[in-house]
């Protein structure tokens, strides 16, 4: 019999559009892992609310963001896609978690500290609990990888405890997940003035999204901070400049990279021809996806019924592990 593979989950909140650091970091990784694995990915709306209350642009941005999502590279064939509100179990779930899940612990994890310090006049509960929603997310699937950056890896951990205290009060129902990063590399992306990663809330100027048209990607590429070059042979680049070179070997062909290497190295480079090649090969990478992504938010039943479908499947494996964690707990009908 074939072995049956291990299950992938990951998730992401329907905040913004999605740009390179996004691509890099997450999507292009999850694509990776569509044939190897069982893979659940979902678009997080319900914890896009502990910070988002106005839901006005709720239903756009999930439908574009599952258009780029597919566009760049994720399989409906392959993999499930789905919106978190359509699969009320994890709302049960979360509430069982909930009993497992201490004050202290909650208030010193970093993400709430972090949050709770920008909008002080909106300190929810939903916030504070966030790490228990997204512990029910990853155990309701009964998850074993969940790819993740760095500033998740402590919602990791705390699902970690959440589902070992579980299991120790009720019985072994959930398998202990871990982060996961693929092929163990997490590139950087840098903003184009080198100082932090690209990020939804930056300075739109410093982030390319995929959204961007070619105009808008070589003019914000043009603009990117460099300064008049390497004053000795092989010198230590300056993070901004590092920047630019990593998005140029993410785009552009070893060659091409090679050659501006060796440019830097022998204090010959022209910033402006650099940056003029990366525009260009930018654009190649970016339009294709854009396009794509763009045919697909014009025909948002082809999206729909990704939704529906993948809803389907992910209420049937929820449904399955909450049948379990019933009879576990002893509840009534368990
Ligand atoms: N908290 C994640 C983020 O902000 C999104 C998320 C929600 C998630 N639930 C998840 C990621 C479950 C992985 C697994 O990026």
């Amino acid at each position: 019999m074939e072995k049956k593979k291990e299950i992938v989950l990951s998730g992401i909140r329907p905040t913004g559009f999605l740009h390179l650091g996004n691509y890099y970091g997450a999507l292009r990784n999850w694509a990776r892992m569509q044939d190897e694995y069982e893979c659940y990915f979902f678009i997080a709306d319900w914890h896009s609310l502990t910070t988002h209350s106005d839901t006005k642009d709720l239903k756009k941005n999930t439908l574009r963001l599952v258009s780029e999502l597919v566009a760049g590279g994720l399989d409906p064939e392959k993999c499930v896609i789905y919106v978190q509100s359509d699969i009320p179990e994890i709302a049960e779930l979360y509430l069982y978690l909930n009993m497992l899940a201490y004050r202290g612990e909650l208030e010193k994890t970093v993400t709430f500290k972090d949050k709770a310090r920008q909008q002080p006049q909106n300190i929810n509960a939903g916030l504070l609990t966030y790490p228990v929603l997204q512990a029910a997310d990853i155990l309701i699937h009964r998850a074993l990888k969940v790819p993740v950056g760095k500033d998740q890896e402590q919602h990791v951990e705390m699902t970690r405890n959440f589902a070992e205290r579980f299991n120790h009060r009720y019985g072994k129902v959930f398998p202990i997940p871990t982060a996961f990063s693929y092929g163990g590399e997490l590139i950087k992306i840098l903003n184009l003035e080198g100082t932090g990663k690209m990020s939804k809330s930056e300075n739109e100027m410093n982030t390319i999204y995929l959204n961007d048209n070619d105009d808008l990607i070589a003019k914000k590429i043009m603009k990117a901070k460099t300064d008049q070059g390497p004053a000795a042979e092989n010198s230590t680049k300056p993070e901004y400049i590092q920047g630019l070179f990593t998005l140029l070997g993410l785009v552009s062909s070893a060659e091409t990279v090679a050659s501006f290497e060796d440019d830097f190295n022998h204090c010959r480079i022209r910033y402006g021809d650099l940056k003029k090649q990366l525009a260009q090969d930018m654009v190649s990478f970016i339009r294709p996806l854009r396009e794509k992504a763009h045919a697909l938010q014009h025909s948002p039943d082809i999206i729909r019924e990704i939704l529906e479908e993948g809803a389907v499947k992910a209420r049937k494996s929820a449904a399955a592990t909450l049948a379990i964690a019933r009879e576990a707990m002893g509840l009534n009908g368990g």
